[in-house]
C-alpha cells in the first residue's frame, strides 16, 4: 500500500480551517436518523481536529439529489444527530463554498465545529468539477477524507479536493485501510473468503478477483445455488441464476488453476415455503432437495466442516450472508460460522475483516460484531475493494 498522510503529519493547526469529507448519508425515519454508527466513525477525527483548535467544516452527501436542492436532503436534517453524538455544539451552514460559508468561518472560534450543506444540491460534485473543487477549497487550509465508505466515488468533495489542499487520512479512513491492507493487501496465510448474499450477479467481479487472492473461498446464501447447479445439482424451487451457470464454471475452474478451494455446501437447510420455522422444514443432503423445495440455509454438519477449514486460516474477509439469515431458523450457519470467526479472533489466531450492511447486521444479529478484528460500514466501497478496484478517493490520498 502506498503511504498517506494522516493527522499526525499535521503541524499547528490552531485557528486553521480544516474540510473534513465524512460520511453522513445516515438511515433516516420520519425526520429523525435511526443509526448514528456514521457519526461515531467520523468522531474521533472530529474531535481530535477540533481539540487541537482547528476550526471543523465537515462535507458530506445525503441521498442523490442529482445537483438539486431538496429541502428533504438538507443536512441541516442530520445536525441535532451530529451534535447529540459528538456532545458539542455544530453550527449548519446552507452552503458549501462562497460568501455565506467565508462569513460562517469568521464567526467560529478555534475547536468549533460546522456541517456544511448537501454536497450533491451542486452538479459539480459528482461531475468533479474543478470550478468546484477550486471554490470550496478556496475557504480552507487543508482537507481530511474520512469517508472510506464514499472513497468509491471520484467526486469533488471524495476526491477532487485532495488534488488541491494538502490532504491526509482521518482516523477512520486510517483504520480501515491499515485493516483492508491486513486482510488482502499483504495477508497472512492461508486466506479465507466468505462471499454470501442472494444473488451471483450483483457479486461476479469480488468472486473473480478472489479466487486469485484467497485459498479458501466459502460460498453461501442464494449465489451458492447458481454454483450447485452448474455443478449439476438440481436445487429445485431455489433462487438460482440459470442463466450464469457457465460463468460459475469459470470461476470453478479459475479457482482450481490458482490453487484456491471453493467451499460449497453439500448439506443445505430447505423447506416448501419462505417464513420463519416452516412445517416443512428439514435438513438434506444436496443432492437430495426435492422439486418443490428451496435451500434456505447450509447444514449443520457443512458448517462444522467449514470451521473446519477455517481453523487451519489465519486471515478471513467476510461479505455476505450464508443463509436466509433475516427469518428464524435460516440465521444458524451464519451464526454458527461467525462465533467460530469470532472465537479464533479471540485467541489471536485469526485476522477477520467484514464489511456490508447484511454482513454487519448478521455479524451484530450473531452477538459478535465486537469480536471481529474490524468492521467496515462501508456498502459499495467495501464491494469494489473486495473486486480489486482502486478507490478514487484513496488513490488520491496515496500520490
Ligand atoms: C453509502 O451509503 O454507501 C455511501 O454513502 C455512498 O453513497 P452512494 O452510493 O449514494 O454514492
Amino acid at each position: 500500500m502506498t503511504a498517506f498522510k494522516t493527522l499526525d503529519d499535521l503541524g499547528d493547526v490552531t485557528g486553521k480551517v480544516a474540510l473534513v469529507r465524512v460520511d453522513l448519508n445516515l438511515p433516516m425515519q420520519d425526520g429523525a436518523v435511526t443509526d448514528d454508527t456514521r457519526i461515531r466513525a467520523a468522531m474521533p477525527t472530529v474531535l481530535e481536529l477540533a481539540d487541537k483548535g482547528a476550526k471543523v467544516l465537515l462535507l458530506a452527501h445525503f441521498g442523490r439529489p442529482k445537483g438539486e436542492r431538496v429541502s428533504t436532503q438538507s443536512l441541516s436534517m442530520v445536525v441535532g444527530a451530529v451534535q447529540d453524538t459528538l456532545g458539542r455544539e455544530v453550527m449548519f451552514v446552507p452552503e458549501i463554498a462562497g460568501d455565506v460559508v467565508k462569513q460562517a468561518i469568521g464567526i467560529l472560534r478555534a475547536g468549533d465545529i460546522a456541517v456544511l450543506e448537501n454536497t450533491r444540491f451542486w452538479k459539480g460534485e459528482e461531475k468533479n468539477d474543478p470550478e468546484l473543487v477550486k471554490a470550496i477549497a478556496a475557504n480552507a487550509d487543508f482537507y481530511v477524507n474520512d469517508a472510506f465508505s464514499a472513497a468509491h466515488r471520484a467526486h469533488a468533495t471524495t476526491e477532487g479536493l485532495a488534488h488541491v489542499l494538502p490532504a491526509y487520512a482521518g482516523r477512520s479512513m486510517q483504520a480501515e485501510l491499515e485493516a483492508l491492507e491486513k486482510a488482502l493487501g499483504n495477508p497472512v496465510r492461508p486466506v479465507a473468503a466468505v462471499v454470501g448474499g442472494a444473488k451471483v450477479s450483483s457479486k461476479l467481479d469480488v468472486l473473480k478477483h478472489l479466487v486469485g487472492q484467497v485459498d479458501h473461498l466459502i460460498i453461501g446464501g442464494g449465489m451458492a445455488n447458481t454454483f450447485l447447479a452448474a455443478r449439476g445439482v438440481d436445487v429445485g424451487k431455489s433462487l438460482c441464476e440459470h442463466d450464469l451457470t457457465g460463468t460459475a464454471e469459470e470461476i470453478m475452474e479459475a479457482a482450481d488453476k490458482a490453487n484456491c478451494t471453493i467451499h460449497l455446501p453439500y448439506e443445505v437447510v430447505v423447506s416448501k415455503e419462505f417464513a420463519a420455522n416452516p412445517p416443512s422444514l428439514r435438513t438434506s443432503n444436496v443432492h437430495e432437495v426435492a422439486a418443490d423445495e428451496m435451500i434456505l440455509d447450509v447444514g449443520p454438519t457443512a458448517v462444522e466442516a467449514l470451521a473446519d477449514a477455517l481453523k487451519t486460516c489465519r486471515t478471513l474477509v467476510w461479505n455476505g450472508p450464508l443463509g436466509a439469515f433475516e427469518t428464524v431458523p435460516f440465521d444458524a450457519a451464519t451464526v454458527a460460522l461467525a462465533k467460530t470467526a469470532a472465537a479464533l479472533t479471540k485467541e489471536g489466531v485469526l485476522v477477520s475483516v467484514a464489511g456490508g450492511g447484511d454482513t454487519v447486521a448478521a455479524l451484530h444479529h450473531a452477538g459478535v460484531a465486537n469480536d471481529f478484528s474490524y468492521i467496515s460500514t462501508a456498502g459499495g466501497a467495501f464491494l469494489e475493494w473486495m473486486e480489486g478496484r482502486e478507490l478514487p478517493g484513496v488513490a488520491a490520498l496515496q500520490r
